[in-house]
């Protein structure tokens, strides 16, 4: 019998990354996980699992690799907020782009060879059409977003100079959670919509729509979301086709349907049995009307499908979530 895959997660104790976890181990991976606790909560991760370390630290994360052998990473660590980003970015650029490049640095020491990486749709900014298509020019509108770009660029380096190779996962929405309800999603501050519509639901405070005079079926904005399992399993696709020899690659996760705000509010009000209180806001500024993956080169390349494609689904698996916590 072969020995399991060992795979190193950073930010494995965040939403993303928590759930990422429980799939490879599920699928008999040997993880460990990194996390310095900044944002994700010490009890998404299995017993033993959790290292608490700051990514930005090369030296204790080289020793780290070479201590669990570590064949691979999934890089899930980055500060996340886009609003966060326009008042503070240096914490976007320090976080996102230099420990990742502390990151990289201490793969090299350690010989690791392969990386999976926590893209975004941020990078493509405000697309000229839609479905967006990975080759669509990467110019982000946000300090976020930039911070994810040159990390893309970094790797492309690391590629060309140590032979590192690396899949950058573009996501769009992530939402929904663990069906079983283990695992959900606990951003502090919330800014992610399914999530913010419960809450709305369960205090009985509206919550703000922003924008509703788009150029779209019903004047809100078009999102494109992705289960956070589907999107879990694209990454062990990505592993998989890395450690397998595949190429450096980039990839968009969607679904490849969009979906506008007041689809989701009644989406909400259909699984809760309940109202959605709401307010229409002004637009956000650097908030384009529409954004929808073409998920065409990954289902082709990787195989990939989503098993949780419909937003009923999504907004289902993120109720019971939050139910089990109120
Ligand atoms: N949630 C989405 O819809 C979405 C969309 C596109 C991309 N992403 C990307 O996916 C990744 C995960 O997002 P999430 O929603 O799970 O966020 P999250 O905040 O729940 O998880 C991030 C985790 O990283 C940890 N972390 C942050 N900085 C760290 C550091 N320097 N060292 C060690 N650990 C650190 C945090 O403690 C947290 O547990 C991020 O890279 C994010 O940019 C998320």
């Amino acid at each position: 019998m072969t020995s399991p895959r060992k795979i190193l997660v950073t930010g494995g104790a965040g939403y993303i990354g928590s759930h990422t976890v429980q799939l490879l181990l599920e699928q008999g991976y040997d993880v460990a996980v990194v996390d310095n606790l900044s944002k994700g909560y010490r009890r998404n991760v299995p017993a033993g699992r959790l290292f608490a370390m700051n990514i930005a630290d090369t030296k204790a994360l080289t020793e780290l690799m070479r201590q669990t052998r570590t064949e691979a990473v999934i890089h899930f660590a980055a500060s996340i907020a886009v609003g966060e980003s326009m008042r503070e970015p240096e914490t976007y650029f320090a976080n996102n782009t230099c420990a990742s490049l502390s990151l990289l640095t201490a793969m090299l020491r350690a010989d690791v060879k392969h990386l999976v990486f926590s893209s975004t749709a941020a990078v493509y900014g405000n697309p000229h059409a839609s479905p967006i298509l990975e080759s669509f020019p990467l110019q982000a509108v946000n300090p976020y977003g930039e911070s994810k770009v040159m990390v893309e660029t970094l790797l492309r380096w690391f590629g060309a100079i140590h032979h590192l190779t690396s899949v950058s996962l573009r996501y769009f929405n992530a939402s929904g959670c663990d069906p079983q309800g283990r695992l959900g999603e606990e951003h502090e501050p919330e800014t992610h919509l399914i999530p913010l519509l419960l809450r709305a639901v369960a205090t009985g405070t509206p919550v703000t729509v922003f924008g509703g005079d788009y150029d779209t079926p019903d004047g809100t904005c078009i999102r494109d979301y992705i289960h956070v399992l589907d999107l879990a399993q694209a990454h062990i696709l990505a592993l998989e086709y890395l450690m397998q020899g595949g190429a450096s690659d980039q990839f968009n996760v969607g679904t490849g349907t969009g979906h506008t705000v007041m689809e989701a509010i009644r989406a909400v009000e259909e699984v809760t049995a309940q109202k959605v209180p709401y307010v229409i806001g002004p637009r956000r500024e650097g908030d384009p009307p529409a954004l929808v993956a073409s998920s065409d080169k990954l289902r082709s390349k990787l195989g990939w499908s989503p098993k949780y494609g419909d937003l009923r689904t999504i907004v289902e698996h993120a109720w019971n979530f939050a139910r089990s916590k109120s």
